[in-house]
């Protein structure tokens, strides 16, 4: 159960078929048919992207130009007119699929509803009708801070219905984390709830909501919607705050979709990155609604019977993406499930699976590992035969968690998709299909159609096979972020200046090394910058960092990750104290809850350590490789000859 390391993944070599009987039912059903999508999309990426936008979406007008590509600023579908929430709900209406269930939600304490395709739309029409009286007009910020319930992914397709772009903001973020995203987008309106149930105890949403308004930078937010699903007590602002079951009593279910250029904004979602402040990411419309939806059906290979479970959050991008929009464009049935894995019951997804017979499930390598620790007996007393397909996110699995998954869970039988994206890339760009690619444990495989990756060197030459380098993508794809939000300057820098383009040739980075094997599979080996992956959720060592030093004690700060059996990294911060603080443990209690308060229960420090004083470089720079060998309890590696001060890394290595 260790952490994936080079050498782990070096050694893996077993291959996995796709099982014969999945194959022969699959859409895509070999590695040749595959291959003639990937040519086919290789040879002429317009043709495959217009052909596909074509036939598998509703356009109210078609586009002009498949693609636009100023580098590194692309447009997909130029003046195409299309409206994702018309995608993903009206035209099922016209089928048989009205009545079928698009979200079955199952609540923590164990409540469940079901909506169909008709219900569904319903709900969005009302409170799309409800933004509307609020004041929300196309091309305005809709803050969205909610619980895992049906009513967050309504508020994020009732935004798209009426143009308005939504920012989803994680229920685990902190009021000073909300705070600073809805400021930075400058939202209008904050969907939340009164608060939801996670691991046993309730989350006051509302609460933080409150906190946050409370501040400067928000002065935009002039409404709060508040969906009731504790029925705890909240405050309710006259004026500003409203309850949506009384709003929604009185507003009309008739709602048409906004026609929207392909190339407005759908979205901002905010994501950690090497400086201290988040970046919003910026996603549109047509190219976004094309990219899900293609990449749900084939890498899910979804038919009309499966249901599909995808455990992850809303507030991240695998939620918006493979939740909400790719399922409900192919009219597919997505569960929505509001509990996690907590002392009351432990077992509770394999429960979740038995109950709603799921077909499909989607969830990440820490929670596996997590599983693991669990034990078998909680999968084993459950009935998972109803499961065809597995699939993994959000941080390279280890070969023994993928084995496990692939025994315990897929009784040997389900395919494993190891699904290689990111928040910027908004769909799948390394994956498995699984009737037609052979799987290696540990390896997200190779490319989707249509995207042209590879693993460089900094000039950006392809390295050998089997040798680390940068994994690069070095073609446009529909889905791609546009830009950082209010700042283009930091998107050139951050994902297209890294490698410098060269004879014409752009590489996208955005921070992963990989290798390729002798096969031509890719494996990817983690972050190269200083972002760091806390079971599964990506935390910027600066964020953390600037969250610290805001304590008055503290007068630098240097974090890091520090291998973890469960989580896959836990942060570790090394710190020195203004002169007048002494270090002990309350401080460290201390600065760990204020860190919680800044960023969210997420970020918080494992560890403490005080210090009088950083290794630094002369130029002063703080060497993080040698923290991290320190974090980790390791012996100090590689060059330590650039230290200003050698003695500095013998008192860290006494005190750490
Ligand atoms: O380091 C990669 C890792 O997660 C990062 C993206 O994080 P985020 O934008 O939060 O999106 C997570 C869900 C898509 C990547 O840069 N990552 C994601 N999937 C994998 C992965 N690393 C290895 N294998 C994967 N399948």
């Amino acid at each position: 159960m260790s952490q994936p390391t080079i050498e782990s993944i070096l050694h893996e070599n077993r291959t996995f078929p796709p099982p014969v009987e999945f194959s022969q039912n699959a859409r895509i059903k070999n590695l040749d048919e595959y291959g003639h999508f990937y040519d086919k999309a290789k040879a002429d990426p317009q043709g495959f992207w217009a052909e596909l936008a074509e036939t598998e979406l509703e356009w109210f007008q078609k586009w002009d130009q498949v693609l636009d590509w100023q580098p590194p600023y692309a447009k997909w579908f130029v003046n195409g007119k299309i409206n994702i929430s018309h995608n993903c709900l009206d035209r099922h209406l016209t089928t048989w699929r009205k009545n079928k269930a698009a979200i079955i939600w199952e609540g923590e304490p164990g409540d469940s509803r079901t909506l169909t395709y008709a219900q569904l739309h319903r709900e969005v029409c009302q409170m799309a009708n409800v933004f509307k009286q609020l004041g929300v007009q196309k091309g305005d910020r809709v803050g969205i801070y909610m619980p895992m319930i049906p009513e967050a992914a309504i508020a994020m397709l009732a935004c798209a219905r009426i143009g308005a772009a939504h920012s989803v903001i994680f229920g685990g973020f902190s009021a000073e984390a909300l705070r600073t995203r809805l400021g930075d987008a400058q939202a209008k309106l904050v969907v939340t709830a009164d608060g939801g149930f996670r691991k046993d105890k309730v989350v006051p949403l509302k609460a933080a909501v409150d906190e946050a308004l409370a501040h400067n930078g928000v002065e935009s937010v002039n409404n709060v919607l508040v969906v009731q699903r504790t029925k705890e007590k909240v405050h309710m602002e006259p004026g500003r705050d409203h309850w949506w079951h009384d709003l929604q009593a009185g507003v009309s279910a008739d709602c048409p979709p906004e026609p929207m250029d392909s190339e407005d904004l759908l979205f901002i979602l905010y994501t950690s990155g090497t400086t201290g402040k988040p970046k919003g990411v910026v996603h549109t419309t047509g190219g976004y609604n094309l990219y899900t939806h293609i990449t749900t059906k084939w890498t899910f290979d979804l038919q009309d019977t499966d249901v599909y479970w995808c455990t992850a959050d809303v507030g991240w991008i695998t939620g918006h993406s493979y939740i909400v929009y790719g399922p409900l464009s192919n009219g597919a049935t997505t569960v929505m499930y509001e509990g996690v894995p907590r002392p009351s019951n432990l077992g509770c997804f394999w429960d979740v699976v038995e109950k709603y017979g799921v077909t499909i499930f989607y969830t990440a390598p820490t929670a596996i590992r997590a599983f693991i620790k669990m034990g078998e007996h909680h999968p084993n007393r459950r009935n998972l035969s109803s499961l065809r397909l597995l699939g993994t996110v959000g941080e390279p699995i280890n070969p023994e968690a993928w084995m496990w998954y692939h025994k315990v869970i897929g009784g040997e039988r389900c395919p494993i998709v190891d699904t290689w994206w990111q928040t910027e890339t908004g769909g799948f760009m390394l994956t498995p299909l699984p009737g037609a690619t052979p799987t290696k444990p540990g390896s997200a495989t190779f490319p989707f159609p249509g995207i042209l990756a590879d693993v460089v060197d900094l000039d950006g030459n392809p390295v050998p096979a089997n040798e680390g380098g940068y994994l690069v993508i070095k073609h446009p794809w529909p889905s791609m972020m546009r830009t950082v939000y209010g700042d283009d300057a930091r998107f050139r820098r951050t994902y297209w200046e890294h490698i410098a383009p060269k004879d014409g040739q752009y590489f996208y980075f955005a921070g992963d090394g990989a290798r390729r094997d002798q096969d031509g599979y890719f494996w990817v080996m983690g972050r190269v910058d200083d972002v760091i992956s806390v079971s599964g959720h990506r935390l910027g060592t600066m964020e953390i960092e600037s969250a610290l030093v805001s304590h008055p004690a503290v007068a630098e700060a240097a974090v890091v990750g520090k291998p973890d059996e469960v989580k896959g990294e836990d942060v570790v911060a090394f710190v020195t104290l203004e002169g007048e603080y002494d270090p002990n443990d309350s401080l460290a209690q201390e600065l760990k809850d204020h860190v919680v308060k800044e960023i969210g229960a997420i970020a918080r420090p494992g560890d403490i350590h005080f210090t009088d004083a950083m290794p630094k470089t002369r130029s002063g720079k703080i060497m993080r490789r040698l923290l991290r060998n320190l974090a980790a309890g390791q012996e100090v590696a590689g060059d330590t000859s650039t230290l200003e001060d050698r003695s500095v890394l013998d008192k860290l290595r006494g005190g750490a």
